[in-house]
């Protein structure tokens, strides 16, 4: 008896992890594939632990990486302390699980990285006493050619071993310093050693090893201006010595606040104008104190420049999966969450001619029917619906959970047409009432216009200057410093259906370089709409604010006339001072 309960229980075990891991499989692959959607522009990979012990393997990660991407790199186990831990003795167990995976799965293999200070077993560099070679006041031509043949001995026998399955290389990883005063680490061993030209030696040797194999030289702070220039100017003297060098990695390790678009894209030029192909080679986009939702909006800006420099750029590869194993711990940088679960930073990605929540709307669904207990009748995505072709009955919806920037319109008769109800999230959602008196009904993004820009505009205080806060120009600003409460009216000319409102305050200023939260910034303030500009309502109200952009949802409202109304300018009380650079509100003509 016992032992037949024994087999149940783990039968029942069993049938629950199927069942969850194919869930998890289901969900993954319900998602749009980004090696897919990136095919016609450029590889799109990610760095892999193929060790069993870390959390961050190739397979507990490996639905989403067979999904999502088509270039592997390994974060760690192709790094000369893995592959070569002592003199001759080559271990290639790990990688060649993740080589077994790409070849199962179609993909290519980025190898990182051949030649660096960063682990590297100190034998490379010890005498045949055992003295570091670096560490000495003089090194003899046989010291240093001692380092060198090791050096090439683990060029050869890595590359050998992997051949053409391992596409490219990341030769030489992270020699320029980031000390003006010179172009390579003065700390490196590598220099030490053999000198400022071992990078030039390893590359000859890569290619005579592999003269199919491209060759990249891979660095970070790549963009920036203190450090690019001194990379170029190597790697002019490395293509005018006649190295064979195909490419520059730049590994990407950026966050939401810098760098910035314009800075990247004069590093992509001055690359590209050397005649390189150009890698990502490790991306990942800090939260550095903002929301998901601002870094989503980061990686939408960054794949856009991609995709205008995919002449030029061949692969882009995140650096890792999942939040849950990026070696940058609590930043969270990467698409997808601690929970394996798709962040904005991915959906931003799926199509960045469009914000991120409409992407995932149009996959997973805008609108969500929940019955009064909060269950989830049906989710739809954006279209157009007769009423009698839901698989739910409508009359037990009591809730709508609807996508932000989307809009539910239901029509007293079909083809949407006759009288209309619009609905946008709410509770109290009578879906009796509507199943009475409606036939069809339609989910729909409302287009992200700020239908406030550029329109007329009256305030209490620098009525001068108060256009500033309508101009789409994110340096001119409206700022009053009298006594509040100060407000400006925007006439948006005819009616709208709002549903969503933007301010953007002292912290996007020039002055205070985008920082994303700060007490300069208006602290208490609301929306006000009106239909005539005599009667006013509160439409929303923000207390006790830091951050620079106040980006707010609206539950459904018509107005013609919108006012901000600030009672508390900062979060200083001494100070008075506001200042507004844009005052943006987003909806639809409500005919
Ligand atoms: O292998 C040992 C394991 O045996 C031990 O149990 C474990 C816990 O102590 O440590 C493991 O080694 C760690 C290794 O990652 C594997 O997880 C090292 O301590 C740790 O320092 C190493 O960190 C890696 C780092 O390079 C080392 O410099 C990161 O995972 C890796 O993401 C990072 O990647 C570098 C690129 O190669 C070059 N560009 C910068 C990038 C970020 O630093």
């Amino acid at each position: 008896m016992k032992k037949q309960r024994i087999i149940s229980i783990i039968s029942i075990l069993v049938a629950f992890v199927l069942i969850s891991s194919s869930t998890a499989l289901a969900d993954s692959y319900m998602l749009p594939s980004l090696s897919e959607i990136y095919k016609d522009h450029f590889h799109i990979g990610t760095a892999v632990s193929v060790a069993s012990w870390a959390p961050k393997t190739l397979f507990s990660h490996g639905d989403i990486i067979k999904r999502q991407f088509n270039s592997l790199t390994a974060e760690n186990a192709m790094k000369p302390d893995y592959l070569q831990p002592r003199p001759g003795v080559f271990n290639f167990r790990e990688p060649g699980n993740l080589i077994r995976f790409a070849e199962d799965n179609d993909m290519v293999v980025r190898g990182h990285t051949l030649v660096w200070h960063g682990q590297t077993p100190d034998w490379f560099f010890r005498d045949k006493s055992g003295n570091r070679i670096d560490e000495k006041a003089v090194v003899t031509e046989e010291d240093r050619q001692l380092v060198i043949d090791r050096m090439e001995a683990h060029i050869e026998g890595v590359m050998t071993h992997f051949g053409d399955i391992v596409y490219c290389w990341d030769v030489v990883n992270e020699a320029v310093t980031d000390d003006a005063a010179h172009i390579h680490r003065q700390d490196s061993p590598w220099v030490r050693s053999v000198g400022e030209d071992f990078i030039k030696i390893a590359f000859r040797k890569a290619h005579e090893v592999n003269p199919n194999a491209k060759l990249f030289y891979n660095d970070y702070n790549a963009v920036a201006p203190y450090k690019r220039g001194r990379i170029v100017s190597m790697l002019k003297d490395m293509i005018n010595d006649g190295v064979p060098i195909h490419g520059m990695g730049i590994q990407g390790h950026w966050s939401v606040n810098g760098p910035s678009i314009s800075e990247i894209e004069d590093a992509l030029k001055m690359y590209a104008d050397l005649g390189l192909e150009i890698h990502i080679t490790e991306l990942d986009v800090g939260l550095d104190g903002a929301t998901e939702e601002q870094q989503a909006e980061r990686y939408r800006e960054i794949f856009q420049l991609f995709k205008k420099y995919d002449h030029v750029i061949t692969s882009v590869t995140l650096w890792g999966v999942a939040d849950d194993a990026s070696w940058r711990g609590d930043e969270d940088p990467l698409l997808f969450n601690r929970n394996h679960e798709p962040k904005p930073a991915f959906w931003a990605i799926v199509d960045t001619d469009k914000p991120w929540y409409v992407n995932k709307a149009e996959c997973n669904g805008a609108v969500m029917f929940k019955n009064n207990a909060g269950e989830n009748l049906g989710t739809l995505v954006p279209g157009e619906y007769a009423l009698d072709s839901l698989d739910f009955k409508l009359e037990e919806a009591a809730g709508l959970e609807v996508i932000k920037g989307h809009l539910v319109t239901f029509y007293e008769l079909e083809d949407l047409q006759g009288d209309a109800w619009h609905f946008i999230s709410t509770d109290e959602f009578n879906g009796a009432d509507l199943a009475n008196k409606a036939k069809s009904f339609t989910i729909q993004y409302v287009d992200a216009a700020n239908i406030a820009l550029n329109k007329s505009v009256e305030a209490n205080v620098r009525q001068d200057r108060a256009h500033r806060a309508v101009d789409g120009d994110n340096v001119s600003s409206w700022s009053p410093s009298d006594e509040p409460p100060y407000w400006v009216t925007v006439d948006l000319e005819e009616p709208y259906l709002l549903n969503r409102w933007v301010v953007k305050l002292q912290g996007t200023g020039p002055l205070a370089g985008g920082i994303a939260e700060s007490p300069l910034n208006a602290a208490d303030f609301k929306l006000m709409i009106s239909e005539d500009g005599v009667n006013w309502l509160d439409a929303d109200t923000v207390e006790g604010n830091t951050a620079s952009v106040c980006d707010r949802d609206l539950n459904l409202v018509t107005a013609r006339y919108v006012r901000l109304y600030v009672t508390r300018p900062t979060s200083l009380d001494i100070n008075k001072n506001l200042v507004v650079y844009e005052f943006e509100v987003y909806g639809m003509p409500l005919e």
